[in-house]
């Protein structure tokens, strides 16, 4: 199966998570493209709205005559749905490829629960292989670098890529994490970062991976089913 036929399994199985005239958070990237698509096609007027955590993401949506609402508007969701760049077997992950970091880990604290997608390359031993993405303040781009080397990575500027908040990436290379809550707190804690992309304070609930025998789902309880 090819990994585009493994990431629409995956979102064709996160549709059973939506409950009908809900207000659902929906992610970023190709795997969620898949889910706004199969939700329209599926559930289409059922659906009241959605909180999105991109701009692209949002015109995709109101492309399918889904309407987008402000978080402030709802406050909390009962469901967010997204990718992941990498996810570790604590469901801890790797997000912000696409550069939607900030409002997606928004998004994703405002939600009861979690449904993460993706194929199956994205489940990984170590975290860190993927550069970790970190959004900063343009002005701090290089004070944060210094204090990325001395955590151990190697930052490199996400060239030509400004966010929908109006920042910086840099994306962090060469970190082995071993305890991504430490390091996303670490991370948290330099002058001029705007958020990071390690999910380990809020991770996943579930994990839905699209794999050659059909999709498997993994969460902290049960690890997988
Ligand atoms: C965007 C993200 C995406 O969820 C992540 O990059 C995965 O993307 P894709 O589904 O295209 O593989 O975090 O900021």
């Amino acid at each position: 199966m090819s990994p585009e036929d493994k990431k629409r399994i995956a979102a064709e199985a996160a549709i059973d998570y939506v409950k009908p005239d809900t207000v659902i958070g929906v992610g970023t990237g190709s795997t969620v493209n898949h889910f706004i698509d199969l939700l329209a096609a599926r559930m289409g007027e059922q659906v009241r709205a959605a909180v999105s955590s991109s701009e692209a993401s949002s015109e995709r949506l109101r492309g399918h005559g889904i309407k987008v609402v402000d978080l402030n508007e709802v406050g909390r969701l009962d469901l967010y749905v997204d990718g992941a760049d990498e996810a570790n077997s604590r469901l801890h992950l790797i997000k912000g490829g696409g550069g939607a970091l900030t409002r997606e880990k928004i998004v994703a604290t405002a939600s009861r629960e979690f449904v993460c997608i993706a194929d199956d390359s994205k489940l990984v031993e170590t975290l860190g292989k993927f550069p970790l993405p970190v959004e900063v303040i343009p002005m701090a781009r290089e004070l944060v670098a210094y204090a990325l080397r001395d955590l151990g990575g190697t930052p490199r500027l996400r060239d030509g890529t400004i966010t929908d908040n109006g920042n910086h990436i840099l994306d962090v290379h060469d970190l082995e994490i071993t305890d991504a809550p430490l390091l996303e707190t670490q991370i948290n804690q330099i002058t001029g970062v705007v958020c990071n992309g390690l999910f380990a304070h809020r991770p996943a609930d579930v994990l839905i991976l699209g794999t050659d025998d059909g999709v498997v789902r993994h969460s902290v309880a049960s690890q997988s089913s």
